[in-house]
């Protein structure tokens, strides 16, 4: 079984979403609707670092959101370099565990650096494992995944039959992390957005109808509690 015995999932994973509409309905600007959904995030982590729950992953950036105009994606770039400041004091004292999931070469050099010095400082903590997905793309993880293990299989150091699952999983950026058990989506939207979707196989999925910068740690402990009360089968019987 992936749940504890107080049935709490082990891995939650969240797609924060509805910051823009958020902003809209305010009449503000979408920059505000992301600065408020990092007020959310805050929070969110302070709850799970509290609660015990041992892997903790936000969907902050995808691969896909470089679509957006250049002020949007600047003012989000922004806010993670100034998270990653004000926060890692913190974090650490918290004794929370970041890492990066995603390709952050293709960040700017300041957040690349942050994010790298946030991994290095908490690398030892024991606390929350934080994963936080910038530049993140699940298709692209799984690519990254297969090259790897095909230079191996090049290199001989590797013989194809010997590709199993955990040979797999340690390429993935979620390398020795259990899987997604609950996966919670905000805002309304019904879909993954390519978010870890080799780790979400079992998972169960949530999606309560309150943007991200309205959900609160009721709303999370709502979830939790739903989770709870789910019947996971893993294809088997249980009645
Ligand atoms: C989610 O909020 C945050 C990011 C994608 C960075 P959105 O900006 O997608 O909010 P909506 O979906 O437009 O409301
Ligand atoms: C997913 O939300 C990415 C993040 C929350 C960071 P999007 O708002 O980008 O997803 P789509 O475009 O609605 O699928
Ligand atoms: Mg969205």
């Amino acid at each position: 079984m992936r749940q504890n015995e107080a049935g709490m999932p082990r891995h939650v994973a969240i797609i924060m979403d509805g910051n823009g509409r958020w902003a809209k309905q305010h009449s503000l600007a979408v920059a505000l609707g992301h600065r408020k959904g990092v007020e959310t995030l805050r929070e969110i982590v302070r709850y799970a670092s509290d609660a015990g729950i041992e892997v903790l992953s936000l969907y902050a950036f995808s691969t896909e959101n470089w679509k957006r105009s250049k002020p949007e994606v600047a003012a989000l770039m922004k806010l993670i370099l100034e998270f990653f400041r004000s926060e890692i004091d913190e974090l650490h004292a918290n004794r929370v565990r970041i890492r990066i999931l995603g390709d952050t070469q293709a960040l700017p050099e300041a957040q690349r650096k942050a994010v790298a010095g946030a991994d290095l400082r908490t690398a030892d903590n024991d606390g929350l494992q934080l994963n936080i997905a910038l530049n993140y793309g699940a298709r692209d993880e799984i690519l990254m995944a297969v090259r790897a293990l095909a230079e191996q299989v090049s290199q001989g150091q590797l013989q194809p039959e010997l590709i199993d699952a955990q040979r797999f999983e340690a390429q993935l950026y979620t390398a020795g992390q259990p899987d997604v058990d609950l996966l919670i989506r905000t805002s309304g939207e019904y879909r993954l957005s390519n978010f870890l979707l080799y780790q979400n196989a079992y998972a169960e999925f949530m999606f309560p109808e309150v943007l991200w910068p309205d959900f609160t740690v009721q709303h999370f402990e709502q979830a939790l509690a739903d989770f709870g009360r789910r019947d996971r089968r893993y294809g088997g019987r249980t009645t």
